[in-house]
C-alpha cells in the first residue's frame, strides 16, 4: 500500500471534479454542490469545456489548466472521455482518481477499464471505482460522490461494493443512529479493493470498526491475510452465496462447496464477524462502535419482564453464548434488589413491579462482578415507569460501575420494546454509547457478535502451526511430472498416496504388482489379510468395475483373485489400460472421515472435512477452511461439524483421535497450498480415524491435476 497515495485519495486537500456541470440534475453538478454542502474546507476545481464558473468555483477546461496541485480528481465525463482525463490527470500530477462514471468492466468493457488502470498506475495514481457513488468522510467535510449528504458522523467506516446500496444506507445512518467517519463505494474494483482499503482504514485514526457490504471477492486470499492483520474489527455482509459454482464442481468436495460455506469459513479464519443481513450489519456495527469485545461467556440479563428474558435466553443460545445460572453468592445480592417473587437465577427479572432503583441496583452490582463478562438489559413499557427515566438510570448505573476497574471492557447492549416513548428513550441512549435495540434477541445477537470477535483474536493468536514435518515437494512434484508425461490428469491411488506420504499424511502401504508373483512377494511384505484393488488410469471407480477384493488372507487367494481382478477389469472396460493390481494393508475399522480440497474461485485452495459415509453423502456435514490451516484451526474443524460428538465417542465409544486427524488436516492443506499449480482437487476418503493415541490410516486417496 502507498499510504500517501491513497491518502491523497481519500483523505484530499484539494479536488477536481473533471466533467463538472452547471445544469442541476446532472452528476457533474450533483458531485460538486455535493462538496459545497458537505463544507469541504480544500480548493474545488471544477472542470468543464465551457463553463467559466460552477456553484461559485471558477471552472477551468482542462485539469492541466491548473496551477493549484490536485490529491483527488472525481470524474463524471462520458465513458469514452474518461481513458483520456485519466491520462491528462497523470500529467497533473493528480494521486488519486475516482471514477464515478459506468460503462466499462461490468457491461463487458475490460479493455478500457484495464488501459485506464495501467495509465493510471504509469503516473504513479490509484483509481477507486469505476461505476461508483463516491467516497464521503466526516472528518474531512469531504462528499466527494453524489450522495446527497454526508452520513450521520460515527467511528465506523464502511465500504461497499454497491453503489446504490451505499446511498441508501448514507440515508439510513440518520434513521437509525448509526455513524460513521468514511463511507467507500467500490464499483467495479478495477483497481483499489476492500484488501486496499482495509489496510489503509487500520491506520485511520478516525476508524474504530470497518464494516462491508461485499458481493464478491477478485483476490480472497489477500483479502484473509489483510483482515488477519487488521487491528480493528471488521463485520462483514456477504450477499450472493446461493448459486456459486456448485453445479459445475465435478468433484465430490466441489459439490458441497458453495460460496455460502467458503466465505463463512474465510471470514472466520479472517476474524471477521458475519452479518447476516442489512439491519445486522447496521446492528453490530453499532455494538462494535460503541462497545469493547465480550472476553468471557458469562452473559447477565438483568430484566423487567419474563417474556423478553426468555426471548432473550433463547436468542443467547443461537448467537453462541448460552445462559448460565449466576453463582449463589451474586443471587443472594441481587434478590435484596426486587420484590419477593422476582428471580436473580438469570435472566435476572426484576418483574414489572420493580422500579429504576431495582434496574440501576442490578446493572451497578453485576457489572462489577468477576463472573459476568457481558450485560443485557431488557425493558418492557410499563404504566409505573417512564422509558426516559430508566434509560438515563441504565446510562447512570453503566457509569457508576465502570469507576470499578472491575466492571470494565464489558460490553452492555439493551433493548426497549414498547411505544413511542420508547423510541426517545432508545436514542438517548444510543447517542449516550449504548447499543439500544427493540427486539431483545437483537440485543443479545451483538453481544454474541462481540463474543465471537474476542473468540476469533484468540484463535488467531493460538493458530502458530508448531508441527515441524518437512514435506518433500520434490518428490511429490516428481510422481506428479511423470503422470502428466504420461498423459493423464488424474494419478493412480498409489501414486496420489506416494504424493500424500511425501506431506507426512499416514496413508495405507500400498504397492503395485504386475504379475501374481509380485502379488505374493508384496503381500507377504505387507503382512495378511490385505486388499488387492485394480490399478488402471481409466477406472476411477474401482468398485464399479469389481476392480476391488478386501481381507484377503494368505498366498493361494492372492494369486486367484490378482487374476480374477485383472478379468473383471477386461470384462468392463476392453481397452483399459490396466497398470497392474494394488497390494494394499488392510486397514482397521475406525470412524470414517473425508478430506477433500478445491480451488475456491475467490479463496484458492481450500479443505474440507467431515465424517465420511452417510454423513457426508446425505447430510452434507462438513465444514471448510482456507488454506493453510494450523492445526488448531483443524481441531475446530472437527468441533464445527453436526457430527462433532460422534469423534468425542457417542454410545459408549471411546474419543477418536483428533489431534492425530487436526495434524493430518494441517499436513493435507499444506499439500494443496505448495501444489496449487498442479493439484485441482484430491481428496483423502475414507480415512479411517482411531481411539485417542491410535491415530488413522489414509485408505482411499486421489489426486486429479490441473490441466496444463
Ligand atoms: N472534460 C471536461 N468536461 C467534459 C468532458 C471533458 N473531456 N467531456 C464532457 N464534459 C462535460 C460535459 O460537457 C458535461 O458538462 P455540461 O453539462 O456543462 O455540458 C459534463 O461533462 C457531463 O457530460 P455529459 O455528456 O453531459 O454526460 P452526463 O452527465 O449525461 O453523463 C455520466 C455522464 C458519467 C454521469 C454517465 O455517463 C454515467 O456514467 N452515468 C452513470 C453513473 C453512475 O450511476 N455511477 C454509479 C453506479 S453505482
Amino acid at each position: 500500500m502507498n499510504k500517501e497515495v491513497l491518502d491523497g485519495l481519500f483523505r484530499p486537500k484539494s479536488v477536481a471534479v473533471i466533467g463538472a456541470s452547471a445544469t442541476p440534475g446532472k452528476i457533474g453538478y450533483s458531485v460538486v454542490e455535493a462538496l459545497n454542502n458537505g463544507k469541504y474546507e480544500g480548493p474545488i476545481y471544477p472542470i468543464n469545456l465551457k463553463a467559466d464558473e460552477i456553484l461559485g468555483h471558477k471552472a477551468y477546461p482542462s485539469i492541466l489548466d491548473l496551477t493549484g496541485k490536485v490529491d483527488l480528481a472525481v470524474i463524471t465525463v462520458p465513458a469514452k472521455f474518461v481513458l483520456g482525463s485519466v491520462e491528462e490527470c497523470g500529467k497533473a500530477k493528480v494521486k488519486g482518481i475516482s471514477i464515478i462514471t459506468s460503462g466499462f468492466g461490468e457491461i463487458g468493457d475490460h479493455e478500457t477499464e484495464n488501459a485506464i488502470v495501467e495509465t493510471a498506475h504509469r503516473y504513479g495514481m490509484r483509481v477507486l471505482g469505476p461505476n461508483i457513488i463516491g467516497s464521503l468522510s466526516n472528518s474531512d467535510k469531504l462528499n466527494a460522490s453524489f450522495a446527497p449528504t454526508l452520513p450521520l458522523p460515527g467511528d465506523a467506516s464502511l465500504i461497499s461494493q454497491s453503489g446504490a446500496l451505499l446511498i441508501a444506507l448514507d440515508a439510513g445512518t440518520y434513521l437509525r443512529g448509526v455513524g460513521f467517519d468514511k463511507l467507500f463505494s467500490l464499483g467495479n474494483m478495477a483497481d483499489v479493493d476492500f484488501s486496499d482499503i482495509i489496510e489503509w482504514l487500520d491506520q485511520d485514526e478516525r476508524t474504530k470498526c470497518i464494516s462491508l457490504y461485499i458481493e464478491g471477492l477478485k483476490d480472497g486470499r489477500r483479502f484473509v491475510d489483510v483482515c488477519k492483520k487488521a487491528s480493528k474489527p471488521i463485520i462483514a455482509l456477504k450477499s450472493g452465496v446461493s448459486a456459486h459454482g456448485a453445479a459445475a464442481a465435478a468433484s465430490h468436495t466441489g459439490s458441497l462447496a458453495g460460496a455460502a460455506k467458503v466465505y463463512g469459513a474465510a471470514f472466520e479464519q479472517a476474524g471477521i464477524i458475519q452479518a447476516q443481513d442489512l439491519n445486522n450489519l447496521f446492528d453490530l456495527t453499532q455494538a462494535f462502535e460503541l462497545q469493547p469485545p465480550m472476553k468471557g461467556d458469562h452473559l447477565l440479563i438483568v430484566t423487567n419482564g419474563g417474556g423478553v428474558g426468555v426471548l432473550a435466553t433463547d436468542a443467547a443460545e443461537r448467537y453462541g453464548i448460552p445462559l448460565e445460572f449466576c453463582p449463589a453468592d451474586l443471587q443472594a445480592e441481587m434478590k435484596n434488589y426486587m420484590p419477593e417473587f422476582g428471580s436473580a437465577k438469570n435472566p435476572v427479572d426484576i418483574t414489572g413491579g420493580a422500579g429504576l432503583e431495582g434496574y440501576k441496583k442490578c446493572i451497578a452490582f453485576g457489572l462489577q462482578q468477576d463472573w459476568v463478562d457481558g450485560l443485557a438489559v431488557l425493558y418492557c413499557e410499563t404504566a409505573m415507569t417512564n422509558p426516559m427515566e430508566i434509560a438515563q438510570g441504565i446510562l447512570e448505573a453503566v457509569h457508576q460501575a465502570e469507576e470499578n476497574e472491575a466492571s470494565k471492557g464489558k460490553p452492555v447492549a439493551v433493548s426497549f420494546v414498547g411505544g413511542e416513548h420508547t423510541a426517545e428513550a432508545m436514542r438517548y441512549l444510543i447517542d449516550h454509547g449504548i447499543p439500544t435495540y427493540d427486539d431483545p434477541a437483537r440485543a443479545v445477537n451483538v453481544l454474541g457478535g462481540l463474543r465471537q470477535y474476542a473468540r476469533l483474536q484468540e484463535a488467531k493468536a493460538n493458530s502458530k502451526n508448531e508441527d515441524g514435518f518437512k514435506a518433500d515437494k520434490q518428490a511429490a512434484l516428481a510422481i506428479i511430472q511423470a503422470a502428466r508425461e504420461d498423459g493423464r490428469d488424474a494419478l493412480t491411488e498409489i501414486e496420489a498416496k506416494d504424493v500424500f506420504r511425501a506431506y507426512g499424511l499416514d496413508v495405507t502401504s500400498t504397492r503395485l504388482a504386475k504379475t501374481e508373483d509380485e502379488a505374493v512377494a508384496l503381500a507377504n511384505k505387507v503382512g495378511y489379510p490385505i486388499v488387492m484393488k485394480i490399478v488402471s488410469p481409466d477406472i476411477l471407480h474401482k468398485s464399479d468395475a469389481s476392480g476391488v477384493k478386501v481381507n484377503i488372507k494368505d498366498d493361494a487367494s492372492t494369486r486367484e483373485w490378482f487374476n480374477k481382478i485383472i478379468a473383471n477389469a477386461k470384462a468392463y472396460k476392453a481397452d483399459a489400460n490396466i497398470h497392474g493390481v494394488a497390494i494394499q494393508e488392510m486397514a482397521p475399522l475406525g470412524s470414517e472421515v473425508i478430506l477433500g480440497s478445491i480451488n475456491d474461485a475467490a479463496f484458492g485452495p481450500t479443505v474440507m472435512f467431515g465424517l465420511g459415509g452417510i454423513f457426508v453423502e446425505v447430510l452434507k456435514d462438513v465444514t471448510f477452511a482456507v488454506t493453510p490451516v494450523s492445526k488448531q484451526q483443524a481441531l475446530k474443524m472437527q468441533s464445527d461439524i453436526r457430527g462433532a460428538k460422534i469423534l468425542d465417542g457417542a454410545r459408549g465409544e471411546k474419543p477418536r483421535d483428533k489431534e492425530a486427524m487436526a495434524i493430518t488436516i494441517a499436513r493435507y492443506s499444506h499439500m494443496i497450498l505448495d501444489l496449487q499449480d498442479e493439484i485441482k482437487e484430491s481428496d483423502a476418503n475414507p480415512v479411517m480415524v482411531y481411539e485417542d493415541g491410535s491415530g488413522l490410516k489414509v485408505v482411499d486417496a486421489r489426486i486429479i491435476l490441473k490441466k496444463k
